[in-house]
């Protein structure tokens, strides 16, 4: 039996940085307000011209570094990304020319915030039907261009980035389990109502934003945790005390807090990035994950639960020996 283990990891934020009170000089807001609604302080932005693949690649050759493989190595590629550089080719297509890797499958995944956790549980399936058996798994997101940075409902809560994570066929796990959900009947309470053949001509005059009823998403996203932790505890046999480390989607501390709550779980073993980085949707996860390996939190042998909700709604959670 095969498995899948993460071997590296990597993450990569633009260097601007946009603070609360830069956002009181744009739109009706207040630091306090941002900070008691949503746990954020400050995000980053990319600069005129950077790309979701320009992140993504940064992020992604700081996880073949770390892994200590070099891009030959990789046999699959998938990306997750609600903003690619591109209609097509996908952005992971995009990125493996830029690694200089020829031949092997790459494509992306649009599960939005849930999109890293969706690629994630993709990526472990190739391995273990031995498929594959060196994954380069990306979440990378150029939130700020389908902002609209005139309405202080949603452009206080978002940022940019990129995270990603080696994967490697291995004999012992890994990756204990996924769970993967869906529901398009909210398909209207969080999205951006514009596209390629519906509303296109928002997209062409610049004005495909995020459009969010939040208080609705707020209620259903804790919820919709709540029970994947079950689920996630229940599939593996396991109490809440048998998990080491949180480390959830970056939406709103509050929503944060419930989940670990739901555990059981004191604050300091959740991995917390919102107040420094917003919601980087697909990218939350695998940014947060690589902050807290690189400073030694996370060590190996213990056990994750990565879970995350998002546009769609999906939602989902992975079980990860590390
Ligand atoms: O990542 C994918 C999933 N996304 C999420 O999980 C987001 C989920 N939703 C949330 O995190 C929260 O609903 C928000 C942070 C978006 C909003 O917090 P809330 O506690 O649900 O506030 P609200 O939407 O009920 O708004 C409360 C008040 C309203 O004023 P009135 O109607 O009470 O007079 C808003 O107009 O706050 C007002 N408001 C603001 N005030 C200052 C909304 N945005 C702002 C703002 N600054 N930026």
């Amino acid at each position: 039996m095969k498995y899948t283990k993460i071997i590296g990891t990597g993450g990569f934020l633009p260097e601007k940085i946009l603070t609360n009170r830069d956002l009181e000089q744009m739109v009706e807001t207040t630091d306090e307000w941002i900070t008691e609604r949503t746990g954020i302080k400050k995000r980053h932005i990319v600069a005129a011209g950077q790309t979701t693949c320009d992140l993504a690649e940064q992020a992604a050759r700081r996880a073949i570094e770390s892994a200590g493989i070099s891009p030959g190595d990789i046999d699959l590629i998938i990306c997750a990304t609600t903003t690619p550089d591109r209609i097509f080719p996908s952005t992971a297509c995009l990125l493996q020319a830029r690694l200089d890797i020829h031949g092997i499958p790459a494509f992306d995944v649009q599960a939005v915030c849930t999109g890293f956790v969706y690629a994630l549980s993709i990526a472990d399936k190739f391995i273990r039907t031995h498929a594959a058996t060196c994954a380069l798994v990306i979440g990378a997101e150029t939130l700020s261009r389908i902002v609209d940075w005139n309405n202080r409902a949603t452009c206080v809560l978002f940022g940019d980035g990129a995270g990603a994570v080696i994967l490697k066929a291995s004999d012992a796990p890994g990756i204990l389990s996924t769970h993967l959900h869906a529901d398009g009947a909210y398909k209207d309470l969080l999205t951006v109502p514009a596209g390629i053949s519906e509303n296109p001509g928002l997209l062409q005059q610049g004005k495909a934003f995020i459009a969010m009823q939040g208080n609705e998403v707020f209620k259903v996203a804790v919820n919709s945790l709540s029970r994947i932790v079950d689920e996630t505890l229940e599939a593996n046999q396991l109490q809440q005390s048998d998990i080491d480390w949180l480390v959830p989607h970056q939406a709103n501390i509050r929503i944060i807090m419930a989940t670990a709550k739901k555990l059981k779980m004191d604050m300091d073993h959740v991995v917390v990035t919102v107040q420094d980085h917003g919601n980087t949707s697909a990218a939350s996860i695998p940014l947060a994950l690589d902050q807290a390996v690189r400073d030694g939190r996370i060590q190996r042998d213990e056990i994750l639960l990565l879970e995350a909700f998002g546009g769609g709604f999906t939602w989902g959670s992975a079980l990860i020996r590390y």
